[in-house]
Order: C-alpha cells, then structure tokens, then sequence
C-alpha cells in the first residue's frame, strides 16, 4: 500500500509526497497602480506559499483569465506583467524551499456584480439566468466592500466564448511564464465551467449548448486542449465538484453521466488529475462549521477510477493522517488534499508524519488584509516548541 508521505511522479512533475494544499482565496493581493494591471500578488504571498512548501504540491488560490472574470475583490489575476511579475516572486519563493506549484484558473461567469467589474459591466454567464440566493465580495451602494448578491448576467455569444478559450490559454502561457510548474481548470463551484456543463442550467441553443453532452463539456474540452497545446500534457489538473450545490446549481438529473463522460474525454486529453470535491459541502457553505459529511459515492468512484489513467485528488473535510490514509487505502484516489488544516499549519505534512497536534485558524481571518496577521503568523510545530520552551 502507499502511504500519504511516498513520493508521487504526476506525469513529468516530481511530488515528494500525496500531500497537496487545495486552492484557497486569501485576498491578500495589492492594488496595482494601474487598473488594468487587476490584483496583484505580492511579497507577503510569497511568504505565505513558501511557509507551505513541505506540500508535496500547492495549487494557488483561484486566478482570474481576464477582467471580466473577476467576481470577488481582491481575487488575483493573471491576465496583466504586472500579477505576472508578482507571481514571479511567489514561484520562486517556493522552488527555494522546495516546493511544487499550480495555478488555478478560472472564470466566474454569473457568479459576479457589475460593481468591481471594468467599467461597471454586466456579468456574463452560460445564460441570462441569475444565481439567486449567490453573493460575491463586491462595492455596496456606499462604495464599500461587503458580500453582495450576485447580479443577472448577460448570456456570452457563441463568438465570445470561442474567444474565452484563447483567453484561458493566454493565461496558462501566462502561469508558464510566471514560473509555475503546471496550471489546475477550476470547472467546480458554480463557476462558468460547471455552468455550461449543467443540462438543466445550460439552455443555450448553439454548439456549446442544448441537451447534447458533447455540447455541454464542450467549453471544457476547448479550454483543456488549448491550455494542454500552451503547457504540454501533463501539467494540467481539472477541478471538478459533481453533485455541489454552491453557486446556485441546480440539481442535474444528468450529473453522474455527465461526471463519467468528462472524466473519460480528460484522460484522453493528457490531463494529469482530476481534483475532486469528494465531501460535499452543505448548502455549499465553504466555510461552514457545520460539517455533516457526505461523500461522493464510492462505486460511482470506481467507474470514474476506470475511465481516467491519469491520478485522483480528493479534497473536503480530511484533518488526520488516519483517514487520508483509508482514502488512499481504497485504491481509487493517488493524492490526498487538505484545505483548512492548511491555513494553520504551513508544516501540515510534517506535523501529520509526526502526530503534531494541529492548530486551528481564526475563520474570521481567512479573507482579511491585515498583513500577517491570520495568514503569515502560524509559526511552524518546531519553532513553536522551541520558543515555548525558551520561554
Ligand atoms: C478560505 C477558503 C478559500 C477557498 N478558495 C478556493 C479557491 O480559490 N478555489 C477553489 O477551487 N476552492 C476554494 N476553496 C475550497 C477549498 O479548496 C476546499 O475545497 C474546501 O475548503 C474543502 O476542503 P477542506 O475541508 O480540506 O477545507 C476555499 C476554501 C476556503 C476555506
């Protein structure tokens, strides 16, 4: 059996074990000086990302393809030299300490408010159809930032989401540049992916639309083969959240076929792993307390195991060695992701090999800005002994 600390070879990239920190938004970014250069990562994210080297790989918190994707404020971009720059520093910070590093990419689609997007545009989305009940972190009427619902989109062109795929593919040549080791689709969440590849959301009429499933994935397919032709086959993850509910989706009658078909059309791809969100969150709350866990189905699993030869990841609700080590136990998952536990422990791999207690971070101060605090100031296990015991 392999254990959760065995090295793990992901297509052409060397994991020095199953151990991977799942994206995760921290607004930490600076405002660039210009307002085409977007949000732009910085030193302080440098650091934090370099604390969490002893992933055996990071996947960055979400990037934004251009302008028009950015659905939360203070979201990274890397459509701009500038974030291109500051991720520069980000990357090699962590291939200092030894890490590995993708970038996830994605666009929010309906998931947006016409307040932080350029010139106050509408949202754009599979659709007309809003994601009642949604909110995005965007400008109240005060001009102040607060969680707002999301607004109506305007559905995107047959022309425009041709256009969409190069502009994913701009931003993976991008990612490239910026010194990262391979990029991760975010097609999860509610996001503009999963939003064409829901048969009950998506009621477009043209070739990226309809009750046809090659239709439906075919955005997906398009991103997918020009972001593999931009970073070679495998280097690309595609995260995938089959049955969630966050973003407003509606429950699809044709999720299960859907989920196997993707998962067989991206192995035949080059894509090195699907990114699975194996618990399933309640109302789709992220942050919720409230866990009562639900995973995906272990013989549908199976099947999806079977049609992709390329490695697993499942994230959602792992915080011990022990159960990380069922799941791998299983055989139908190669790499282990954990999220929360992440945000407290920068040396979570180390404290897991070593049954270090685990600390637990403050949720208020997931997605502040106030430097250090919450995000850069979880000492490490050992450094955290040896100044209690100098105390
Ligand atoms: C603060 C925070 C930010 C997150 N940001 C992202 C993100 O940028 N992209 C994404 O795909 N998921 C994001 N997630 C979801 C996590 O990747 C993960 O799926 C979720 O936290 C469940 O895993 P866990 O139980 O190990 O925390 C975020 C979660 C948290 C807690």
């Amino acid at each position: 059996m392999n254990s959760l600390f065995d090295p793990y070879d992901l297509g052409p990239v060397h994991l020095k074990s199953r151990i991977v920190m799942p994206p995760m938004t921290r607004t930490r970014t600076s405002e660039g000086a210009l307002p085409t250069d977007g949000d732009v990562p910085n030193a302080l994210m440098a650091k934090y990302y370099g604390q969490r080297a002893g992933a055996g790989l990071i996947i960055s918190e979400v990037n934004d393809v251009d302008q028009s994707s950015h659905g939360y404020a203070r979201i990274p971009g890397i459509h701009s030299e500038t974030q291109k720059q500051g991720w520069r520093v980000v990357t090699d910070e962590v291939h200092r300490q030894g890490g590995t590093i993708f970038m996830q990419l994605w666009h929010v689609g309906r998931l947006a408010h016409s307040s932080i997007l350029p010139n106050g545009q509408t949202p754009v989305g599979v659709t007309g159809e809003r994601a009642e009940g949604s909110e995005v972190f965007a400008h109240g009427a005060d001009g102040r930032l607060r969680f707002m619902p999301v607004e109506a989109p305007r559905a995107l062109a047959t022309d425009e989401v041709a256009a969409m795929v190069e502009t994913f593919a701009k931003a993976a040549a991008n990612a490239r540049e910026a010194g990262f080791d391979g990029v991760e689709i975010h097609a999860a969440n509610g996001y503009l992916i999963e939003q064409f590849m829901n048969s009950v959301l998506n009621t477009r009429t043209d070739r990226y639309g309809g009750g046809d499933m090659e239709d439906r994935t075919r955005f997906l397919m398009e991103v997918v083969d020009a972001v593999v032709a931009e970073f070679g086959p495998g280097r690309i993850g595609v995260r995938l959240s089959p049955f969630g509910k966050y973003g407003s989706m509606p429950s699809d009658p044709l999720t299960e076929e859907t989920f196997l078909y993707v998962v067989q059309q991206l192995g035949q791809r080059g894509v090195a792993y699907v990114h699975l969100l194996y618990e399933l969150l309640p109302d789709g709350n992220m942050e919720s307390a409230e866990f009562k866990p639900r995973h995906l189905d272990h013989a549908l699993l199976a099947k999806a195991r079977a049609a992709f030869p390329g490695a697993f990841i499942w994230c959602g609700g792992f915080t011990d060695r022990e159960q990380a080590q069922a799941s791998l136990d299983t055989g139908l998952v190669d790499l282990i992701a954990f999220g929360r536990p992440y945000i407290a422990n920068p040396d979570l791999a180390q404290r897991l090999e070593n049954g270090w207690p685990l600390a637990v971070a403050d949720r208020s101060t997931y997605y502040t800005r106030d430097g250090e605090a919450g995000y850069t100031d979880f000492p490490a296990h050992s450094n955290d002994m040896a100044n209690s015991s100098a105390a």
